[in-house]
């Protein structure tokens, strides 16, 4: 790829480094020591599939004890955590690779990144032969790098016949019943797990699996239970560089495993893999050079995982109450009032990025700070990216006390977090499609909360309708003669989009939902309610309806074609200058309100 500043970053650190020759290739595998010794490639993968590649990213080579890592996963996948941990410890050995580091009574190795825990790792895959076994774990480390990887033969046959110190550690674990039969198959198995051929780009998306908890970001295929990456992790973070792990760590920041076939895989949980392919080796049998481009890569992006500056990203992205954003329903102009007044009883937060413990905190916080005065809060998580188990659990609780309280906590637009908060706690009544729904429901809930008298559902009469405001009996009366009346059954079409514009309603009972198709299906722009006028803007300008107009219950209107008003002009301009003045004012109290959402939502 070119043309983009990481590749540029990438190059640069690749020529930065290609005279940096200290080390040996291996040699105690004889064929490991037919490699070129001059092989450099470094790759990044993201954790959503993005590869940046440099040099020899393409070369093969054995992967050495980098499966070590991947081997373990299995294990602990198909044997649990218990049983894997009563076999193999977790604790840094402080060793060489190859030391025969067990503990004295239990002959459990130390921990399964050293040869003598991989072995048992290996054991502890099921097969009654090596192709059998070695079968089962091509098949997932090829869904780690997404695509099919084999066993380079020559280097797997170089070293059985000359792996007697791992032999040695193999009938070591028999006698400790940590193998549990004869050692041959699992060592034979483990000569081929070594011998896996991989690319540097291979590995760096084996590391982008495990950064994206255990998916493949490319393939979407999974590799490990996201349970176990943790586990993966942790030991590649305290053992993986062997007795060179804890100045690894303290440089770098990051989980890491080694190959003597020279590969480096380094791992920034829910970001990035890295792979350095470099195959002289310093004296603990790590990539001499792949650890030094590894240290300035981490110092360079800021990579560390402890490094002070990676905070969490603050979780609300959008604070306000019902005094600036309101619902779609339009209400009458004392409930509207109300509402205004009473607006800090019903908050909306919009949620971002991935919920943790440590950012949805402040979001708890910020709730039960204004509990109190709060009639109904809304969270929105459609800018969400994850929810862990802890935090769903997490809110469920928060959703149960702020209830508890007598109040509501309701969750809009969640539908890829709907399975796991219901299973976490939250009653399904809580998950509201949209803003707009839930906010009316809160509206709802304020409003009888105040216990303020609503109005009957009788038709309201001409005096009771915003369009006739400052209309005096008589002008009403004259009115009334010109208006048609007109209803309509619940469901039924009162306009469609694209109809000529010529009438102006006026709703005397039941209410009318204003609305447009989408590709989602269909956006709410208003409800209507009694006492209201509809169809104002092509009546003022004339262009076809602009949407569609149903009746929610049964409907009964006023209608004023545009004839009749036309004819107001020299038959009574006073009643005219009213009606346009009371249209104006309509129109400006629309305004008003979709100026308030703006400046809120920017
Ligand atoms: O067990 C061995 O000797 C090798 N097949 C793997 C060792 C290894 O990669 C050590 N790591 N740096």
């Amino acid at each position: 790829m070119h043309g983009s500043p990481i590749q540029d970053y990438l190059e640069g650190l690749h020529g930065r480094f290609l005279g940096h020759v200290e080390g040996t290739v291996a040699d105690y595998i004889p064929e490991l020591a037919t490699v070129n010794p001059d092989g450099f490639g470094i790759c990044i993968a993201t954790q959503d599939g993005h590869a940046y590649e440099v040099g020899d990213s393409r070369q093969a080579f054995t992967i050495q004890s980098i499966s070590k890592a991947l081997t373990y996963g299995l294990a602990l996948e198909l044997n649990g955590q218990d049983a894997v941990l009563a076999k193999i410890g977790v604790e840094p050995s402080g060793d060489a690779f190859n030391a025969i580091s067990l503990r004295p009574r239990t002959g459990a190795p130390m921990n399964p990144m050293i040869n003598a825990g991989a072995i048992a790792a290996c054991g502890l895959v099921p097969g009654a032969t090596p192709e059998e076994k070695i079968g089962r774990i091509l098949d997932v480390f090829s869904r780690y790098a997404g695509r099919r990887l084999d066993v380079d033969e020559q280097v797997y046959r170089s070293e059985s016949e000359t792996g007697h110190r791992n032999r040695a550690i193999g009938w070591m674990l028999r006698n400790f019943s940590i193998l549990e039969s004869e050692p041959t198959v699992t060592l034979e198995t483990y000569f081929r797990q070594c011998a896996i051929r991989v690319t540097c780009r291979d590995l760096a998306m084996i590391g982008a699996t495990l950064a994206n908890g255990g998916v493949n970001p490319v393939s979407g295929e999974r590799a490990v239970a996201q349970s176990h990456v943790q586990d993966v992790l942790s030991v590649m973070a305290t053992c993986g560089m062997y007795d060179f792990s804890g100045e690894w760590f303290f440089r770098t920041g990051l989980p890491a495993k080694s190959g003597v076939g020279g590969g480096i895989l380094a791992v920034q949980p829910g970001r990035l893999g890295i792979a350095v392919y470099s195959p002289r080796l310093d004296a603990q049998g790590n990539s001499a050079r792949g650890i030094a481009v590894c240290r300035e890569l981490a110092s360079d992006l800021g990579l560390h995982l402890f490094d002070a500056a990676q905070r969490t990203v603050p979780s609300i992205r959008l604070s306000s109450t019902r005094r600036r954003i309101a619902s779609r329903r339009r209400r009458s102009p004392q409930a509207d009032e109300y509402l205004r007044s009473a607006g800090l009883g019903l908050r909306l937060y919009h949620l971002q990025g991935p919920l943790s413990f440590a950012s949805v905190e402040p979001v708890v916080r910020e709730l039960m700070a204004h509990i109190r005065a709060t009639e109904c809060a809304v969270l929105n998580l459609r800018m969400v990216q994850g929810i862990d188990a802890a935090t769903a659990r997490l809110l469920a609780s928060t959703h149960a006390r702020v209830t508890g309280l007598g109040k509501a906590l309701l969750f809009s637009e969640s539908a890829s977090w709907w399975q796991q908060l219901t299973e976490a706690g939250v009653p399904r009544e809580a998950f509201f499609a949209d803003d707009d729904y839930a906010l009316e429901h809160g509206e709802n809930l304020l409003l009888a909360a105040s216990h303020a008298p609503q109005h009957s559902d009788g038709p309201v009469p001409l005096t009771g309708c915003a369009l006739f405001n400052g209309l005096d009996a008589s002008q009403l009366a004259r009115l009334d003669g010109l208006l048609d009346s007109r209803s309509y059954q619940k469901g039924q079409t009162i306009m469609a989009a694209g109809q000529a514009s010529d009438e102006l309603l006026i709703l005397r009972s039941g209410t009318a939902l204003v609305s447009v198709p989408t590709q989602e299906g269909v956006a709410r722009l208003a409800v209507f309610g009694a006492g209201m006028t509809f169809g104002e803007l092509a009546f003022i300008d004339g262009s076809p309806r602009s949407a569609n107009v149903t009746a929610l219950e049964p409907v009964e209107c006023r209608v004023l074609t545009r004839e009749k008003f036309a004819k107001l002009d020299h038959d009574a301009p006073s009643i005219k200058i009213r009606l346009l003045e009371n249209l104006a004012l309509d129109v400006t109290g629309k305004l008003r309100q979709a100026n308030r959402e703006l400046s809120a939502l920017r």
